[in-house]
């Protein structure tokens, strides 16, 4: 149990936080990197799996490789960018299990179902996607999620020497530049999707 956070923090999380295409030249760090990896790892995955693997572009030549592999209207988001992050999945996890889920044979559950495990590390590596978003933004920072690209192409590029792990999105990073956003595309009210039964 813990006390609700401020108006400000809602803001900063949620109700002025934008999805970017555009960042000023402020640069991100390395140590930044690993800030948002140390509030996004605490999020909740079954069985802690923590399927996601993510590969940092921070250099010019990993951009260009991961930009080679996106949709048109996406490369250049990624080239400008001070960092884009690929969010990967492992469907190999299980074998991570016995460290990251000690108190029971959990690795038992997934062996030999490779059809759980790829529905298991999708949906947790796309919460994991959804923390790292949220975790960016706590610490001040602007995120710009992507799935325009050829998911085979960046396997290919990113992860031939793993072949347990395939992408599941993209995202770009850094401090976003206001003057670029569009209006903001409506919200429903709470009637409009949801059923309190
Ligand atoms: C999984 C995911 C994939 C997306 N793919 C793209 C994309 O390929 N190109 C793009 O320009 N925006 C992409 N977007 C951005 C969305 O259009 C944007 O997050 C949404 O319209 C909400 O915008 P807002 O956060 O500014 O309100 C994607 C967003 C998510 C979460």
């Amino acid at each position: 149990m813990s006390e609700a956070v401020n108006d400000a923090a809602l803001d900063t999380l949620f109700r002025t936080a934008r999805s970017y295409n555009h960042y000023t030249d402020r640069a991100v760090s390395e140590d930044q990197l690993r800030a948002i990896w140390d509030l996004m790892k605490w999020g909740p995955t079954s069985a802690n799996q923590l399927p996601a693997r993510l590969v940092w572009c921070v250099s010019d030549e990993a951009k260009a490789k991961l930009a080679a592999c996106a949709s048109e209207g996406n490369r250049d988001k990624i080239m400008k960018a001070p960092v884009t992050v690929i969010i990967g999945m492992d469907v190999e996890f299980h074998e991570h299990l016995p460290e990251l889920f000690p108190h029971t044979d959990a690795k038992a559950w997934f062996d030999g179902n490779t059809e759980l495990r790829t529905a298991s590390a999708f949906r947790n590596s796309s919460l994991q996607g959804g923390y790292f978003i949220l975790a960016a933004r706590a610490l001040g920072l602007d995120t710009g999620p992507m799935s325009g690209f050829d998911q085979g192409a960046v396997d290919k590029a990113f992860f031939a020497d793993q072949p347990g792990v395939r992408s599941n999105f993209i995202a770009t990073l850094g401090y976003g530049d206001p003057a670029s956003l569009h209006p903001r595309s409506p919200r429903p009210a709470f009637e409009k999707f949801n059923t309190v039964a």
